[in-house]
């Protein structure tokens, strides 16, 4: 068994709204990594950091990731720094993976409604930029596919992704 699809992208790319609304459309299950980190550790991802440190939630983060690519048949979202690892980016290599793009601004905005993600406290804008920065490669590495997601509603998103895979 192999997701159907797997997403990434950075915080505010939309990723867990995108995989629900495109899970539900081809009537599968969708499946989220940072939900199958809390789940396992019981205690939200903000708790882990702080309590443990973002090694020990990278760790925990490779496992559910390897477990969800194993096992899972649906639709597949991934935390967004999931693509740091290398044995995680080895593994992606033989999947249908869409990378989520989203400009700074556009990002910004998304993810200030929603203010539990440990690595953008303090100033926002600048800990995107350097995260998106850092990370661009990483998507492209991994990426079958990339839709830039700015100016679209998530339902836009879907279209887009159902028409590429
Ligand atoms: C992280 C993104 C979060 C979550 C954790 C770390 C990151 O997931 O995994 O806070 O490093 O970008 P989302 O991308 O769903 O916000």
């Amino acid at each position: 068994m192999s997701p159907v699809v797997v997403l990434v992208g950075p915080p505010g790319a939309g990723k867990s709204t995108v995989a629900e609304d495109l899970a539900a459309r081809l009537g599968l299950a969708f499946r989220d990594t940072d939900a199958d980190v809390e789940a396992r550790a019981g205690v939200p991802v903000s708790e882990i950091f702080i309590d443990h440190g973002e090694a020990h939630f990278r760790a925990l983060e490779e496992e559910a990731v390897a477990t969800a690519l194993a096992e899972h048949d649906g639709v597949l979202a991934l935390g967004g720094g999931a693509v740091l690892s290398d044995a995680t980016r080895a593994l992606l290599a033989g999947h249908r993976v869409v990378f989520l793009d989203v400009g700074l601004a556009a990002g910004v905005s998304r993810v200030g409604m929603n203010g539990n993600r440990p690595l953008l406290l303090g100033n926002v804008r600048s800990q995107m930029k350097g995260l998106m920065d850092r990370r661009r490669p990483l998507y492209d590495e991994v990426a079958r596919f990339t839709i830039v997601t700015d100016d679209l509603a998530p339902s836009q998103v879907v279209d887009q992704v159902l028409r590429l895979v």
